[in-house]
Protein backbone atom coordinates (compact mmCIF):
# COMPACT_ATOMS: atom_id res chain seq x y z
CA UNK A 1 0.00 0.00 0.00
CA UNK A 2 2.24 2.96 -1.04
CA UNK A 3 -0.34 5.66 0.27
CA UNK A 4 -0.64 4.54 3.75
CA UNK A 5 1.24 4.65 7.14
CA UNK A 6 2.15 1.84 8.88
CA UNK A 7 2.38 2.19 12.42
CA UNK A 8 4.14 -0.17 15.15
CA UNK A 9 2.45 -0.08 18.48
CA UNK A 10 5.81 -0.61 20.89
CA UNK A 11 3.26 -2.21 23.47
CA UNK A 12 2.71 -5.28 21.61
CA UNK A 13 4.82 -5.14 18.74
CA UNK A 14 2.30 -5.10 15.96
CA UNK A 15 2.29 -3.20 12.87
CA UNK A 16 -1.09 -1.28 11.12
CA UNK A 17 -1.02 0.09 7.52
CA UNK A 18 -3.31 2.82 7.83
CA UNK A 19 -4.79 4.48 4.40
CA UNK A 20 -3.23 8.19 3.68
CA UNK A 21 -6.57 10.01 1.75
CA UNK A 22 -5.54 13.65 0.81
CA UNK A 23 -2.92 14.20 3.38
CA UNK A 24 -4.77 12.84 6.28
CA UNK A 25 -5.30 9.29 7.85
CA UNK A 26 -9.06 8.45 9.37
CA UNK A 27 -8.65 8.63 13.68
CA UNK A 28 -11.07 6.51 13.52
CA UNK A 29 -8.85 3.79 11.74
CA UNK A 30 -5.99 4.12 14.80
CA UNK A 31 -9.65 2.36 16.88
CA UNK A 32 -7.90 -1.09 15.72
CA UNK A 33 -4.98 -0.81 17.44
CA UNK A 34 -5.47 -2.54 21.40
CA UNK A 35 -3.45 -3.90 23.82
CA UNK A 36 -5.92 -6.88 24.27
CA UNK A 37 -9.42 -7.79 23.10
CA UNK A 38 -11.13 -5.75 25.57
CA UNK A 39 -9.19 -2.20 25.70
CA UNK A 40 -11.41 0.31 23.49
CA UNK A 41 -8.77 0.91 21.06
CA UNK A 42 -6.27 3.95 20.37
CA UNK A 43 -7.69 7.78 19.90
CA UNK A 44 -5.88 10.89 19.06
CA UNK A 45 -5.71 13.77 22.01
CA UNK A 46 -6.39 17.33 19.76
CA UNK A 47 -7.32 19.98 22.04
CA UNK A 48 -8.11 23.23 20.38
CA UNK A 49 -8.49 20.94 16.72
CA UNK A 50 -4.90 21.94 16.33
CA UNK A 51 -4.01 19.35 13.62
CA UNK A 52 -7.39 17.73 13.22
CA UNK A 53 -9.93 18.15 9.75
CA UNK A 54 -13.27 17.81 11.33
CA UNK A 55 -14.67 17.87 7.68
CA UNK A 56 -14.31 17.94 4.00
CA UNK A 57 -15.31 20.99 2.42
CA UNK A 58 -14.96 22.85 -0.77
CA UNK A 59 -16.25 26.63 -0.04
CA UNK A 60 -12.58 28.50 1.17
CA UNK A 61 -9.05 27.79 0.59
CA UNK A 62 -6.48 29.74 2.90
CA UNK A 63 -2.42 29.27 2.27
CA UNK A 64 -1.25 30.73 5.25
CA UNK A 65 2.41 31.01 4.45
CA UNK A 66 1.79 32.14 0.88
CA UNK A 67 -0.99 34.72 2.47
CA UNK A 68 -3.74 33.20 -0.10
CA UNK A 69 -7.10 33.62 0.06
CA UNK A 70 -9.54 32.40 -2.12
CA UNK A 71 -13.80 31.64 -1.79
CA UNK A 72 -14.44 28.54 -4.15
CA UNK A 73 -11.47 28.95 -6.06
CA UNK A 74 -11.97 32.78 -6.95
CA UNK A 75 -8.60 35.00 -5.09
CA UNK A 76 -10.24 37.69 -2.83
CA UNK A 77 -8.87 40.28 -4.27
CA UNK A 78 -10.75 39.51 -7.63
CA UNK A 79 -13.92 39.51 -5.50
CA UNK A 80 -12.94 42.30 -3.54
CA UNK A 81 -12.65 44.03 -6.63
CA UNK A 82 -15.47 43.26 -8.92
CA UNK A 83 -18.54 41.89 -6.87
CA UNK A 84 -21.03 42.79 -4.37
CA UNK A 85 -20.98 41.55 -1.32
CA UNK A 86 -24.61 39.94 -2.46
CA UNK A 87 -22.67 38.24 -5.72
CA UNK A 88 -20.05 36.52 -2.96
CA UNK A 89 -22.89 35.57 -0.07
CA UNK A 90 -24.01 33.75 -4.00
CA UNK A 91 -20.93 32.38 -4.58
CA UNK A 92 -19.89 31.00 -1.37
CA UNK A 93 -23.15 29.58 -0.55
CA UNK A 94 -24.00 28.14 -3.78
CA UNK A 95 -20.23 27.19 -5.16
CA UNK A 96 -20.93 29.30 -8.88
CA UNK A 97 -20.91 33.14 -9.06
CA UNK A 98 -24.36 33.96 -10.65
CA UNK A 99 -25.73 34.62 -13.81
CA UNK A 100 -27.55 37.38 -14.48
CA UNK A 101 -30.96 35.84 -13.61
CA UNK A 102 -30.06 34.23 -10.95
CA UNK A 103 -28.25 37.12 -8.82
CA UNK A 104 -31.81 39.42 -9.73
CA UNK A 105 -33.47 36.42 -8.08
CA UNK A 106 -31.08 36.00 -5.34
CA UNK A 107 -31.04 40.05 -5.01
CA UNK A 108 -34.50 40.41 -4.96
CA UNK A 109 -35.09 37.66 -2.56
CA UNK A 110 -33.18 38.47 0.02
CA UNK A 111 -34.10 42.57 -0.31
CA UNK A 112 -37.86 41.06 -0.01
CA UNK A 113 -37.04 39.38 3.74
CA UNK A 114 -35.10 41.85 5.12
CA UNK A 115 -38.03 43.42 7.36
CA UNK A 116 -38.83 41.69 10.53
CA UNK A 117 -41.95 40.37 12.42
CA UNK A 118 -43.03 43.56 14.76
CA UNK A 119 -43.32 40.95 18.05
CA UNK A 120 -38.97 40.85 17.11
CA UNK A 121 -38.91 44.78 17.72
CA UNK A 122 -40.66 44.69 21.21
CA UNK A 123 -38.65 41.55 22.10
CA UNK A 124 -35.59 43.60 21.17
CA UNK A 125 -37.10 46.90 22.78
CA UNK A 126 -36.93 44.64 26.60
CA UNK A 127 -33.07 45.42 26.46
CA UNK A 128 -31.60 47.26 28.21
CA UNK A 129 -30.34 50.98 26.47
CA UNK A 130 -26.80 49.94 27.61
CA UNK A 131 -27.16 46.23 26.08
CA UNK A 132 -24.13 45.21 23.88
CA UNK A 133 -25.08 44.83 20.41
CA UNK A 134 -23.53 41.26 20.31
CA UNK A 135 -25.75 40.03 22.64
CA UNK A 136 -28.78 41.46 21.23
CA UNK A 137 -27.96 40.32 18.08
CA UNK A 138 -27.02 36.71 19.18
CA UNK A 139 -30.12 36.51 21.02
CA UNK A 140 -32.68 38.21 18.43
CA UNK A 141 -31.34 35.74 15.69
CA UNK A 142 -32.20 33.05 18.20
CA UNK A 143 -35.64 34.01 18.56
CA UNK A 144 -36.36 34.45 14.69
CA UNK A 145 -36.38 30.56 15.41
CA UNK A 146 -39.58 30.74 17.61
CA UNK A 147 -41.45 32.70 14.45
CA UNK A 148 -39.96 30.39 11.60
CA UNK A 149 -41.10 26.66 12.79
CA UNK A 150 -40.64 25.43 9.14
CA UNK A 151 -37.07 25.95 9.33
CA UNK A 152 -36.94 22.64 11.41
CA UNK A 153 -37.43 21.21 8.42
CA UNK A 154 -33.50 21.35 7.25
CA UNK A 155 -33.61 18.16 4.89
CA UNK A 156 -36.03 20.28 2.35
CA UNK A 157 -34.03 21.89 -0.38
CA UNK A 158 -36.72 25.13 -0.59
CA UNK A 159 -36.76 24.98 3.22
CA UNK A 160 -33.51 25.79 3.21
CA UNK A 161 -33.87 28.26 0.70
CA UNK A 162 -36.06 30.33 2.20
CA UNK A 163 -34.46 30.66 5.49
CA UNK A 164 -31.09 31.20 3.83
CA UNK A 165 -32.99 34.47 2.09
CA UNK A 166 -34.46 35.36 5.58
CA UNK A 167 -31.13 35.37 7.90
CA UNK A 168 -28.85 37.20 4.58
CA UNK A 169 -31.65 39.27 4.68
CA UNK A 170 -32.95 39.97 8.56
CA UNK A 171 -29.10 40.34 10.03
CA UNK A 172 -28.29 43.83 9.49
CA UNK A 173 -31.67 44.99 10.21
CA UNK A 174 -31.18 43.15 13.93
CA UNK A 175 -28.08 44.90 13.89
CA UNK A 176 -29.22 48.27 13.04
CA UNK A 177 -32.21 48.06 15.45
CA UNK A 178 -29.38 47.01 18.34
CA UNK A 179 -27.63 50.30 17.35
CA UNK A 180 -30.55 52.65 17.57
CA UNK A 181 -32.43 51.32 20.11
CA UNK A 182 -28.41 51.94 22.20
CA UNK A 183 -29.29 55.48 21.05
CA UNK A 184 -33.08 55.79 22.03
CA UNK A 185 -33.68 56.68 18.06
CA UNK A 186 -37.06 54.87 16.36
CA UNK A 187 -36.12 52.19 14.49
CA UNK A 188 -35.59 52.62 10.03
CA UNK A 189 -37.83 50.02 8.57
CA UNK A 190 -35.62 48.79 5.14
CA UNK A 191 -35.71 50.32 1.86
CA UNK A 192 -35.97 48.24 -1.04
CA UNK A 193 -34.69 50.86 -2.97
CA UNK A 194 -31.20 50.75 -2.08
CA UNK A 195 -28.51 48.09 -2.14
CA UNK A 196 -27.83 45.71 0.82
CA UNK A 197 -25.23 48.13 2.63
CA UNK A 198 -26.79 51.33 1.24
CA UNK A 199 -29.95 50.13 2.85
CA UNK A 200 -27.90 49.01 6.48
CA UNK A 201 -26.27 52.52 6.30
CA UNK A 202 -30.15 54.36 5.92
CA UNK A 203 -31.63 51.99 8.96
CA UNK A 204 -28.78 53.37 10.64
CA UNK A 205 -28.07 56.66 10.04
CA UNK A 206 -31.61 57.88 8.79
CA UNK A 207 -33.02 61.05 10.31
CA UNK A 208 -35.77 63.07 9.59
CA UNK A 209 -35.48 62.94 6.01
CA UNK A 210 -38.03 61.26 3.60
CA UNK A 211 -35.61 59.85 1.72
CA UNK A 212 -31.93 58.49 3.03
CA UNK A 213 -28.93 59.05 0.58
CA UNK A 214 -26.30 56.98 -0.22
CA UNK A 215 -23.09 58.00 -0.06
CA UNK A 216 -21.67 55.62 -3.12
CA UNK A 217 -18.04 55.82 -1.81
CA UNK A 218 -18.78 54.88 1.63
CA UNK A 219 -21.70 52.24 0.50
CA UNK A 220 -18.92 50.97 -1.63
CA UNK A 221 -16.37 50.48 1.27
CA UNK A 222 -19.05 48.64 3.38
CA UNK A 223 -19.31 46.64 0.56
CA UNK A 224 -16.29 45.45 0.21
CA UNK A 225 -15.21 44.76 4.28
CA UNK A 226 -18.62 42.35 4.00
CA UNK A 227 -16.75 40.86 0.98
CA UNK A 228 -14.06 40.10 3.23
CA UNK A 229 -15.37 38.50 6.11
CA UNK A 230 -18.11 36.44 4.30
CA UNK A 231 -16.18 33.56 5.32
CA UNK A 232 -12.81 31.86 6.61
CA UNK A 233 -12.77 28.01 6.60
CA UNK A 234 -12.92 26.25 9.66
CA UNK A 235 -12.35 28.97 12.63
CA UNK A 236 -14.14 28.68 16.00
CA UNK A 237 -17.65 30.28 14.75
CA UNK A 238 -17.80 28.35 11.98
CA UNK A 239 -17.00 25.56 13.63
CA UNK A 240 -19.68 26.21 15.95
CA UNK A 241 -22.18 26.52 13.09
CA UNK A 242 -21.30 23.35 12.06
CA UNK A 243 -21.90 21.77 15.53
CA UNK A 244 -24.89 22.93 16.73
CA UNK A 245 -26.09 22.43 13.30
CA UNK A 246 -25.30 18.36 13.35
CA UNK A 247 -27.49 17.71 15.76
CA UNK A 248 -30.61 19.04 13.28
CA UNK A 249 -31.20 22.21 14.89
CA UNK A 250 -32.17 24.87 12.69
CA UNK A 251 -30.09 27.43 11.21
CA UNK A 252 -31.28 30.04 13.44
CA UNK A 253 -30.22 28.69 16.21
CA UNK A 254 -27.01 27.18 14.85
CA UNK A 255 -26.67 30.85 13.53
CA UNK A 256 -26.96 32.57 17.08
CA UNK A 257 -24.30 29.78 18.56
CA UNK A 258 -21.95 31.07 15.96
CA UNK A 259 -22.22 34.30 16.50
CA UNK A 260 -21.59 33.82 20.73
CA UNK A 261 -18.62 32.24 19.34
CA UNK A 262 -17.70 35.26 17.34
CA UNK A 263 -18.40 37.66 20.25
CA UNK A 264 -15.38 36.23 21.96
CA UNK A 265 -12.38 38.75 22.03
CA UNK A 266 -10.29 36.13 20.67
CA UNK A 267 -12.15 36.00 17.65
CA UNK A 268 -14.02 38.77 16.46
CA UNK A 269 -12.88 41.53 18.79
CA UNK A 270 -9.72 41.87 17.83
CA UNK A 271 -10.39 45.43 16.15
CA UNK A 272 -11.68 47.27 18.91
CA UNK A 273 -8.64 46.59 20.63
CA UNK A 274 -6.57 48.19 17.60
CA UNK A 275 -8.43 51.10 18.15
CA UNK A 276 -7.90 51.40 22.15
CA UNK A 277 -3.81 50.60 21.37
CA UNK A 278 -3.77 53.38 19.01
CA UNK A 279 -5.17 55.34 21.47
CA UNK A 280 -2.93 55.12 23.92
CA UNK A 281 -0.02 54.89 21.55
CA UNK A 282 -1.50 58.70 20.93
CA UNK A 283 0.78 59.66 18.63
CA UNK A 284 3.59 58.68 15.89
CA UNK A 285 6.77 59.51 17.65
CA UNK A 286 5.95 57.27 20.57
CA UNK A 287 5.59 54.21 18.35
CA UNK A 288 9.45 53.50 18.58
CA UNK A 289 8.80 53.50 22.64
CA UNK A 290 5.93 51.42 22.09
CA UNK A 291 7.50 48.76 20.07
CA UNK A 292 9.98 48.25 22.23
CA UNK A 293 7.37 47.60 25.53
CA UNK A 294 5.85 45.49 22.81
CA UNK A 295 9.34 43.45 22.67
CA UNK A 296 10.40 43.46 25.91
CA UNK A 297 6.84 41.80 26.98
CA UNK A 298 5.63 45.09 28.97
CA UNK A 299 3.27 46.26 26.31
CA UNK A 300 1.23 43.08 25.79
CA UNK A 301 1.43 41.99 22.02
CA UNK A 302 0.61 44.33 19.06
CA UNK A 303 -3.02 44.27 18.53
CA UNK A 304 -3.84 43.38 14.93
CA UNK A 305 -0.41 41.77 13.87
CA UNK A 306 0.17 38.12 13.41
CA UNK A 307 -2.22 35.21 12.95
CA UNK A 308 -2.70 31.29 13.53
CA UNK A 309 -2.57 30.47 10.14
CA UNK A 310 -1.43 33.50 7.95
CA UNK A 311 2.49 34.01 8.49
CA UNK A 312 2.37 36.29 5.76
CA UNK A 313 0.58 39.49 5.03
CA UNK A 314 -3.16 38.58 5.80
CA UNK A 315 -4.87 39.46 2.19
CA UNK A 316 -7.75 40.57 3.56
CA UNK A 317 -5.56 43.64 5.40
CA UNK A 318 -4.38 44.65 2.09
CA UNK A 319 -7.29 45.26 0.54
CA UNK A 320 -8.58 47.25 3.82
CA UNK A 321 -5.60 49.56 3.63
CA UNK A 322 -6.84 50.46 0.02
CA UNK A 323 -10.60 50.96 1.38
CA UNK A 324 -9.28 53.18 4.16
CA UNK A 325 -7.62 55.58 1.80
CA UNK A 326 -11.24 55.98 -0.11
CA UNK A 327 -13.13 56.31 2.73
CA UNK A 328 -10.76 59.45 4.41
CA UNK A 329 -11.65 60.96 1.42
CA UNK A 330 -15.50 61.48 2.45
CA UNK A 331 -15.09 61.44 6.14
CA UNK A 332 -11.72 63.23 6.73
CA UNK A 333 -8.46 61.46 7.70
CA UNK A 334 -9.21 59.59 10.83
CA UNK A 335 -5.58 60.69 12.56
CA UNK A 336 -5.39 57.10 14.47
CA UNK A 337 -4.17 56.11 10.59
CA UNK A 338 -0.89 58.11 10.81
CA UNK A 339 -0.05 56.22 14.13
CA UNK A 340 -1.17 52.87 12.23
CA UNK A 341 1.10 53.31 9.34
CA UNK A 342 3.74 54.09 11.32
CA UNK A 343 3.58 50.75 13.64
CA UNK A 344 3.11 48.64 10.48
CA UNK A 345 6.20 50.58 9.23
CA UNK A 346 8.55 50.33 12.24
CA UNK A 347 7.33 46.40 13.02
CA UNK A 348 7.62 45.24 9.13
CA UNK A 349 11.25 46.64 9.55
CA UNK A 350 11.80 44.47 12.91
CA UNK A 351 13.66 41.62 13.88
CA UNK A 352 11.69 40.72 16.46
CA UNK A 353 8.32 40.83 13.98
CA UNK A 354 10.35 39.22 11.32
CA UNK A 355 11.99 36.44 12.83
CA UNK A 356 8.28 35.33 14.37
CA UNK A 357 6.35 36.04 10.78
CA UNK A 358 4.26 38.54 11.96
CA UNK A 359 2.18 40.75 9.69
CA UNK A 360 -1.08 43.09 9.70
CA UNK A 361 -4.04 40.58 10.33
CA UNK A 362 -7.88 41.40 9.17
CA UNK A 363 -8.46 43.92 11.99
CA UNK A 364 -5.71 46.11 11.91
CA UNK A 365 -7.23 48.70 9.51
CA UNK A 366 -10.98 47.85 9.89
CA UNK A 367 -11.76 49.43 13.28
CA UNK A 368 -9.94 52.60 11.98
CA UNK A 369 -12.36 52.61 8.91
CA UNK A 370 -15.44 51.51 11.07
CA UNK A 371 -14.90 54.78 13.38
CA UNK A 372 -14.43 56.99 10.36
CA UNK A 373 -18.22 55.71 9.33
CA UNK A 374 -19.43 56.74 12.90
CA UNK A 375 -19.31 53.17 14.21
CA UNK A 376 -19.03 52.81 18.21
CA UNK A 377 -16.37 50.28 18.60
CA UNK A 378 -19.00 48.11 20.07
CA UNK A 379 -20.82 47.65 16.85
CA UNK A 380 -17.39 46.15 15.36
CA UNK A 381 -18.16 42.97 16.11
CA UNK A 382 -21.60 42.85 15.04
CA UNK A 383 -20.38 44.27 11.55
CA UNK A 384 -18.35 41.21 11.45
CA UNK A 385 -21.48 38.86 12.08
CA UNK A 386 -23.48 40.23 8.83
CA UNK A 387 -21.14 39.41 5.82
CA UNK A 388 -20.02 36.00 7.86
CA UNK A 389 -23.34 35.20 8.02
CA UNK A 390 -23.06 33.61 4.60
CA UNK A 391 -20.46 31.58 5.54
CA UNK A 392 -21.92 29.64 8.27
CA UNK A 393 -24.43 29.18 5.92
CA UNK A 394 -22.34 27.83 3.52
CA UNK A 395 -20.73 25.64 5.98
CA UNK A 396 -24.04 24.73 7.57
CA UNK A 397 -25.46 23.42 4.32
CA UNK A 398 -22.44 21.83 2.88
CA UNK A 399 -22.89 19.53 6.34
CA UNK A 400 -26.16 18.89 6.10
CA UNK A 401 -25.44 17.57 2.67
CA UNK A 402 -22.51 15.40 3.27
CA UNK A 403 -23.10 11.78 3.84
CA UNK A 404 -20.06 11.49 5.84
CA UNK A 405 -21.12 13.74 8.72
CA UNK A 406 -23.22 12.80 11.59
CA UNK A 407 -23.88 14.34 15.19
CA UNK A 408 -20.71 16.15 16.11
CA UNK A 409 -19.41 14.22 19.30
CA UNK A 410 -15.65 14.44 20.69
CA UNK A 411 -14.32 11.86 22.95
CA UNK A 412 -12.04 12.61 25.67
CA UNK A 413 -9.66 10.94 27.71
CA UNK A 414 -11.11 10.30 31.09
CA UNK A 415 -8.52 11.07 34.36
CA UNK A 416 -10.94 11.46 36.64
CA UNK A 417 -11.88 8.90 39.84
CA UNK A 418 -12.32 5.01 39.15
CA UNK A 419 -15.64 3.43 41.08
CA UNK A 420 -16.16 5.08 44.40
CA UNK A 421 -19.19 4.91 47.08
CA UNK A 422 -21.12 7.52 48.25
CA UNK A 423 -19.76 8.93 52.03
CA UNK A 424 -23.41 10.10 54.11
CA UNK A 425 -22.25 14.21 54.73
CA UNK A 426 -21.73 13.89 58.29
CA UNK A 427 -18.69 11.44 57.49
CA UNK A 428 -17.08 13.63 55.01
CA UNK A 429 -13.58 15.16 56.08
N1 LIG B 1 2.59 41.07 19.08
C1 LIG B 1 3.76 40.66 19.60
N2 LIG B 1 4.17 39.40 19.59
C2 LIG B 1 3.37 38.49 19.02
C3 LIG B 1 2.14 38.85 18.44
C4 LIG B 1 1.76 40.18 18.48
N3 LIG B 1 0.62 40.60 17.95
N4 LIG B 1 1.53 37.74 17.95
C5 LIG B 1 2.37 36.73 18.21
N5 LIG B 1 3.47 37.18 18.85
C6 LIG B 1 4.64 36.39 19.25
C7 LIG B 1 4.30 35.46 20.40
O1 LIG B 1 4.55 36.09 21.64
C8 LIG B 1 5.24 34.32 20.13
O2 LIG B 1 6.53 34.73 20.51
P1 LIG B 1 7.57 33.66 21.17
O3 LIG B 1 7.83 32.66 20.07
O4 LIG B 1 8.76 34.47 21.54
O5 LIG B 1 6.85 33.07 22.34
C9 LIG B 1 5.25 34.21 18.61
O6 LIG B 1 4.95 35.54 18.16
C10 LIG B 1 4.23 33.23 18.03
O7 LIG B 1 2.95 33.59 18.50
P2 LIG B 1 1.80 32.57 18.93
O8 LIG B 1 1.10 33.14 20.13
O9 LIG B 1 2.36 31.18 19.01
O10 LIG B 1 0.89 32.63 17.69
P3 LIG B 1 -0.59 32.03 17.60
O11 LIG B 1 -0.75 31.50 16.25
O12 LIG B 1 -0.91 31.15 18.75
O13 LIG B 1 -1.49 33.36 17.82
C11 LIG B 1 -2.74 35.32 17.40
C12 LIG B 1 -2.07 34.07 16.80
C13 LIG B 1 -3.57 36.02 16.33
C14 LIG B 1 -3.69 34.91 18.55
C15 LIG B 1 -1.63 36.27 17.91
O14 LIG B 1 -0.76 36.63 16.86
C16 LIG B 1 -2.20 37.51 18.59
O15 LIG B 1 -2.59 37.44 19.77
N6 LIG B 1 -2.30 38.67 17.86
C17 LIG B 1 -2.86 39.87 18.41
C18 LIG B 1 -4.40 39.76 18.43
C19 LIG B 1 -5.01 39.88 17.07
O16 LIG B 1 -4.69 40.77 16.29
N7 LIG B 1 -5.98 38.98 16.78
C20 LIG B 1 -6.72 39.00 15.51
C21 LIG B 1 -6.47 37.77 14.71
S1 LIG B 1 -7.15 37.86 13.08
C22 LIG B 1 -8.86 37.70 13.30
C23 LIG B 1 -9.49 36.55 12.57
O17 LIG B 1 -9.02 36.13 11.50
O18 LIG B 1 -10.50 36.02 13.11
Amino acid sequence: MPDSLTIKDNRTGKEYAVPITNGTIKAMDLRQIKVSDDDFGMMSYDPAFMNTASCQSKITFIDGDKGILRYRGYPIEQLAEKCTYLEVAYLVIHGELPTESQLADWVYNITHHTMIHENIKKFMDGFNYDAHPMGMLVSTIAALSTFYPDSKNIMDVASRKLQIYRLIGKVPTIAAYAYRHHLGLPYVYPDNDLSYTGNFLGMLNKMTEPKYKVNPVLERALDVLFILHADHEQNCSANVMRSVGSSQADPYVSTAGAAAALYGPLHGGANEQVLRMLREIGSKDKVPEFIKKVKSGEGGKLMGFGHRIYKNYDPRAKIIKETADKVFEVTGRNPLLDIAIELERIALQDEYFVKRKLYPNVDFYSGIIYEALGFPSEAFTVLFAIPRTSGWLAQWQELILDPEQKIARPRQVFLGYESRNYVPVEKRA
